[in-house]
């Protein structure tokens, strides 16, 4: 297996992760459970992803007594998919953090070489000051997430966290090699690419199955 370095990798392999993974994985699965899936996992990776965030005490009364509550402190966070799959993770995020401001990516694989090539782009003004989810359920080849990470700290983001369904380790090596300081969550590394850079065993084209383009 290819190499990377496992300490910034987290598996979210929850039991509830793995068994909606199961189905997620199952090409009998049709497009409305697939986007329901996918949007219940990005739940979970949410969860993982923001597990570190800074809190502060904040007065408050409940109906019995006055006490000390805990909010989030600190910087705000972006979400950012990558098109066009990455779109069907981000209603999962915002259900956690509704004020998460969006930022969109495109990026296209060229059929052939497999590399990306970036076509669209829209980030939040002040994206340097946010925490950046930048979402995308197949971490394949690693070449649009390289591209997409590089485009972010272009502009200005420091604290970026990539979020995945499922990995490919040459996706992992590439994307953690090029970026030192990205952590990547993922609810599983797969075994690896096939001849035409699919994840294996995968589930497929991501993007068809969550639109219903197959
Ligand atoms: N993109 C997908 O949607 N699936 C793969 O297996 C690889 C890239």
């Amino acid at each position: 297996m290819v190499e990377f370095d496992r300490s910034r990798v987290a598996v979210v392999d929850h039991p509830l992760v793995q068994h909606k993974l199961g189905i997620l994985r199952d090409k009998r699965t049709g497009t409305k459970q697939f986007r329901d899936l996918v949007r219940e996992l990005a739940h979970f990776e949410c969860y993982e992803a923001t597990r570190d965030l800074p809190l502060e005490d904040v007065e408050i009364e409940t109906p019995i007594s006055a006490t000390t509550a805990k909010r989030i402190a600190g910087r705000k966070l972006a979400v950012v998919p990558i098109l066009r799959a990455g779109l069907g993770m981000v209603d999962g995020v915002l259900d956690l953090v509704p004020a998460a401001r969006v930022g969109h990516l495109g990026m296209y694989r060229d059929e052939v070489t497999h590399e990306p090539h970036e076509y669209y782009a829209k980030l939040p003004r002040d994206i340097a000051e946010r925490t950046c989810l930048v979402v995308d359920p197949m971490l394949a080849t690693g070449g649009s997430a390289e591209a997409a990470l590089q485009y972010l700290r272009a502009h200005g983001a420091t604290d970026i966290r990539f979020l995945c369904i499922v990995a490919a380790p040459e996706g992992l090596a590439r994307v953690l090699e090029a970026d030192d300081e990205v952590r990547v969550y993922t609810c599983s590394i797969d075994e690896g690419l096939n001849e035409a850079a699919y994840i294996v065993p995968g589930l497929g084209d991501a993007g068809d199955r969550i639109f219903g383009t197959l």
